[in-house]
C-alpha cells in the first residue's frame, strides 16, 4: 500500500471561490478501509441553489463567447490531465479501488473526451437547408439550455464527468457538478484542473454530498438538464422531479445486465478472454458488465472449464500493484448485496461453478475484496439473478440451443444497455444486431470499452434516449430554425397567400 498521504480537505467550488472546507462525511479507501482519503461537506438545498445561481449568472457572458475560445479552455485542461495522468490514476485508485491500469485506461478516456471537445470547437454548429422560395436561406442551429446539472456515478468519477462537461460547457451552458459521495476527491480534483485551465468562474460550480445534495440540485427550478449517470430508481426520481418542470431535460443513463453471447462458431479462446473481460473487469463493476453468458449448449460444458480456470487466475487485490487484475467492491454495503445474490442463486437452482467469497488479500488491512462467484443457470423464468444486477463479480453462464432462443435470453430483462457476440459468421452477427436490444453492441469482443466518440447509453431500464459521451450534444443543446429572407417581398411556402387586402377583385 502506498504510505497514508493528508486528508483532501473538500470544499464546494462556487463562482470562481473555494468555499470553506467542512468534513460532513468522509471518503474511504475500499481497499483499506482505515485509509481516509478526505472529509467533504455535504450540500445543503442553500448550497445546492447557490450554486444554481452562480451557473446562471455566469451563463449570459459564456454562451456570448466565441465558441473557438470555449474550446481553446480543453485544449489547456488536456495539458493538465496529460502532466498528472498518472497522479490522477493513483489518487481514483485510492478513492475507488480500482486497479491502476484501470484507472490510468480511465484518466485516459477521459483526456480523449477533452480532446473530442476542443477538436469540436472548429466544427459545424448546425446545418443550412434549402427553403421552398429560392431567395429564403433556412438554418438548424443549436443553442444552449442555460445551466446543466452533472451528477456521476463513483465508478467512472474522472471519464464520466468529462463526457457530460465537456459537451455541456462547449455549447455554452455552465455547469454545477455533483461527483459521487464515493469519489469526491477524484471530483474536486478534476474541477481544480478546470479553474487552473482557466474556464472562467462560476462556469463550473462544484458541490459535494450524497443523494440528498443531488436530490437538492435536481428541484431546483433553474436547472434545465440534469446529465446522470447511476441506477435505475435514482434516474427515475431525478425524471419524476424533473416532470414538474416545462422545459427540463434529464440525459439518465441507468442500470444493466449486459451480457455476452457466445455462438457455437465462436473462436473459442477470444469468446473465454471475452467473458473473463466483460465480467470481471473493475470486479463487475462497470455498468456495462456482463451478468450474463449465454453459451450455445454444444461448448458450454468446455466453455465453463476454461472460464473457471482463468477466473481462479485472477488476482484481486491492492489497487495500487498494476499486476493484480481487479481491486475490491465500492463499500462494504456493495459486498453484502454480492453476496446476498450469490446465496439466491444457490436458493433458485444455480449449479455453482465458483464461489471464491469474501477475502482479505492485503496484510494487514480491510477492505471490500470479494472474488468471483460463477454458475450455471438454465434459462427459466422468474430467475432473478440473471434478470437483475448485481453490480460485482457474479456472472451467470446460461445455455441456448438456437440463435432465436439466445435472442430470448438476452432480450428477458428490463435493461439494455450493451451487448456482445462472438461469432464467425456475419449472418448471425447481424441477426443479433437487429434483434436484441441495446444501446452498444460488440462483435468478437468483450461487452466493455466504449469510446468517447461513440454514443454510450441504453434502452428499457438502462436509458431514457440521451446517450452520453460525445452524442450528449444532443442533450444540452436543443435545435433551432432560422430563417432569412434575401428578398425584397415576402414570398411564403406551401403556396401560402401572402395577399392582404383579398386580392384583386
Ligand atoms: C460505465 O461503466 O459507467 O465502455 C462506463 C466502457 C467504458 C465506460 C464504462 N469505456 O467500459
Amino acid at each position: 500500500m502506498a504510505t497514508l498521504l493528508p486528508p483532501v480537505r473538500g470544499r464546494h467550488a462556487v463562482a470562481g471561490e473555494w468555499v470553506a472546507p467542512r468534513d460532513d462525511f468522509p471518503s474511504r479507501s475500499p481497499a483499506n478501509l482505515a485509509e481516509v482519503v478526505g472529509t467533504f461537506p455535504n450540500a445543503t438545498q442553500d448550497e445546492a441553489n447557490w450554486a444554481v445561481a452562480a451557473a446562471r449568472t455566469a451563463y449570459p457572458a459564456w454562451r456570448r463567447t466565441s465558441r473557438i475560445l470555449r474550446a481553446e479552455c480543453f485544449d489547456r485542461l488536456a495539458q493538465l490531465i496529460k502532466r498528472d495522468t498518472d497522479a490522477l490514476a493513483h489518487l481514483m485508485a485510492r478513492e475507488c479501488g480500482k486497479n491502476f491500469t484501470e484507472c490510468r485506461a480511465e484518466v485516459i478516456e477521459g483526456l480523449h473526451m477533452v480532446q473530442y471537445v476542443f477538436g469540436s470547437g472548429r466544427t459545424a454548429t448546425g446545418e443550412i437547408l434549402a427553403s421552398e422560395i429560392a431567395e429564403k436561406d433556412a438554418f438548424v442551429r443549436r443553442k444552449p439550455w442555460g445551466v446543466v446539472a452533472v451528477v456521476t456515478p463513483w465508478n467512472f468519477p474522472f471519464a464520466v464527468p468529462l463526457w457530460m462537461l465537456g459537451p455541456s460547457l462547449v455549447e455554452g451552458n455552465t455547469c454545477v457538478f455533483k461527483p459521487s459521495e464515493e469519489t469526491p476527491a477524484v471530483g474536486q480534483r478534476l474541477v481544480e484542473l478546470f479553474v487552473e485551465a482557466g474556464f472562467p468562474p462560476g462556469t463550473i460550480n462544484l458541490v459535494h454530498g450524497d443523494g440528498g445534495a443531488g436530490e437538492a440540485l435536481v428541484r431546483n427550478p433553474g436547472v434545465n438538464v440534469v446529465c446522470f449517470t447511476g441506477s435505475y430508481e435514482v434516474g427515475k426520481r431525478i425524471q419524476e422531479i424533473s416532470a414538474g418542470f416545462p422545459d427540463r431535460i434529464v440525459a439518465a443513463e441507468m442500470g444493466s445486465k449486459s451480457a455476452v453471447i457466445v455462438c457455437e462458431d465462436a473462436r473459442f479462446d477470444l469468446a473465454v478472454s471475452a467473458g473473463i473481460i466483460s465480467a470481471f473487469k473493475t470486479a463487475g463493476q462497470r455498468c456495462v458488465s456482463a451478468g450474463r453468458l449465454i453459451v450455445h449448449e454444444s461448448l458450454i460444458d468446455r466453455y465453463a472449464a476454461a472460464f473457471v480456470e482463468t477466473a481462479k487466475r485472477l488476482r484481486f487485490g491492492d489497487p495500487l500493484d498494476p499486476h493484480n487484475f481487479a481491486g475490491p467492491l465500492i463499500h462494504r454495503a456493495a459486498v453484502e448485496k454480492v453476496l446476498s445474490y450469490n446465496a439466491l442463486a444457490k436458493q433458485e437452482g444455480a449449479t455453482v461453478l465458483l464461489d471464491g467469497g469474501a477475502i482479505q488479500p492485503i496484510p494487514g488491512a480491510t477492505g471490500c475484496f470479494l472474488s468471483p462467484f460463477v454458475y450455471r443457470q438454465e434459462a427459466k423464468p422468474g430467475v432473478r439473478t440473471v434478470r437483475e444486477e448485481v453490480f460485482g463479480p457474479h456472472v451467470a453462464l446460461i445455455p441456448f440451443r438456437d440463435d432465436e432462443e439466445a435472442v430470448r435470453i438476452y432480450n428477458d430483462t428490463d435493461y439494455g444497455l450493451s451487448m456482445a457476440v462472438v461469432t464467425e459468421s456475419y449472418r448471425r452477427m447481424r441477426f443479433f444486431r437487429d434483434e436484441c436490444e441495446y444501446g452498444m453492441g460488440y462483435v468478437n469482443l468483450p461487452c466493455i470499452g466504449a469510446e468517447v466518440h461513440l454514443p454510450f447509453g441504453g434502452v428499457k431500464k438502462s436509458g431514457n434516449g440521451h446517450p452520453s459521451a460525445a452524442a450528449l450534444v444532443d442533450a444540452v443543446t436543443h435545435k433551432t430554425a432560422w430563417t432569412v429572407n434575401h428578398g425584397t417581398e415576402i414570398r411564403m411556402a406551401q403556396g401560402l397567400s401572402t395577399d392582404i387586402d383579398g386580392g384583386p377583385v
